[in-house]
């Protein structure tokens, strides 16, 4: 059964709007979980415009269910996530400018450096993913860098503006799915995924995690974090995760 994990940046986002305490994004994982999380995911950026490492370090002493830090392939982020252990974290790539993360990594050539990068988590069995397009190159090249997991960027189905071009998007997705699984890594989805554009999931079947943040978030400004989150918690829980897609 494919598994929600609630990404709460944007909580974050809205706390330093006004660089003010509240809202608390540890408030709202311990929501979540109320509302049927099975994990909690942050992004601890470079710039630190949202989460904070003190975010990182209380979510870690309070949340019940997993931790999973989305983070850049440097030195400082793999000295604290040493120290935090989360459960997972999923290496992404970072701009300063961008509004949100655009794109998956672009692995090819870089096997070698990002093998070694994870090698030190995997010895302490924290389970490590990279964050990539659904590119055939790119699944080919996660599986040489030896992480369990991916996590296949969403955000160009999300974005797509009209049925045919979703329907195209949706196909690579699955794509991948089935290309990473013959070789035998474990896909999660995420970015740009909200109550809607997420139904077509409840055919593809392999998926792991859906890592769901900002659709989440705006709908819990105006109903409630653990509202929110039971209601794509129940969608999610409704796939059969079984069924073949055919195009
Ligand atoms: N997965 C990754 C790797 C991300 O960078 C993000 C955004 O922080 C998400 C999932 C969640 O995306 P969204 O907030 O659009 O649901």
């Amino acid at each position: 059964m494919p598994e929600l994990v609630v990404n709460v940046d944007h909580i974050a986002t809205l706390r330093e709007a006004r660089k003010a305490r509240e809202p608390d994004p540890v408030h709202a994982a311990n929501l979540a979980e109320l509302g049927g999380a099975n994990g909690i995911i942050v992004h601890l950026r470079e710039d630190r415009r949202h989460i904070r490492d003190r975010d990182v370090y209380l979510l870690r002493d309070t949340i019940q269910t997993e931790l999973h830090l989305e983070m850049a392939a440097t030195e400082e982020m793999q000295q604290i996530a040493g120290e935090v252990k989360p459960e997972m974290i999923c290496l992404v790539p970072e701009k300063r400018q961008e509004l949100t993360t655009e794109g998956g990594m672009d692995l090819q050539g870089r096997e070698q450096e990002i093998a070694d990068f994870l090698r030190p988590f995997q010895v302490r069995n924290i389970k490590t993913s990279l964050f990539i397009d659904a590119n055939s190159k790119q699944i080919e090249a996660a599986y040489n860098c030896g992480t369990e997991y991916i996590e296949i960027h969403t955000g160009h189905y999300a974005d797509a503006p009209d049925h045919v071009s979703q329907k195209r998007e949706l196909e690579k997705i699955v794509n991948g799915i089935n290309q990473a699984r013959d070789l035998n890594l474990k896909v999660n989805l995420g970015h740009g995924l909200d109550y809607k554009n997420i139904l077509p999931f409840s055919k593809v079947s392999g998926v792991r995690e859906y890592s769901i943040g900002h659709s989440i978030v705006a709908r819990a400004a105006l109903v409630g974090m653990e509202r929110a989150v039971r209601d794509m918690s129940e969608i999610i829980r409704g796939f059969p995760g079984n069924v073949d897609i055919n195009f």
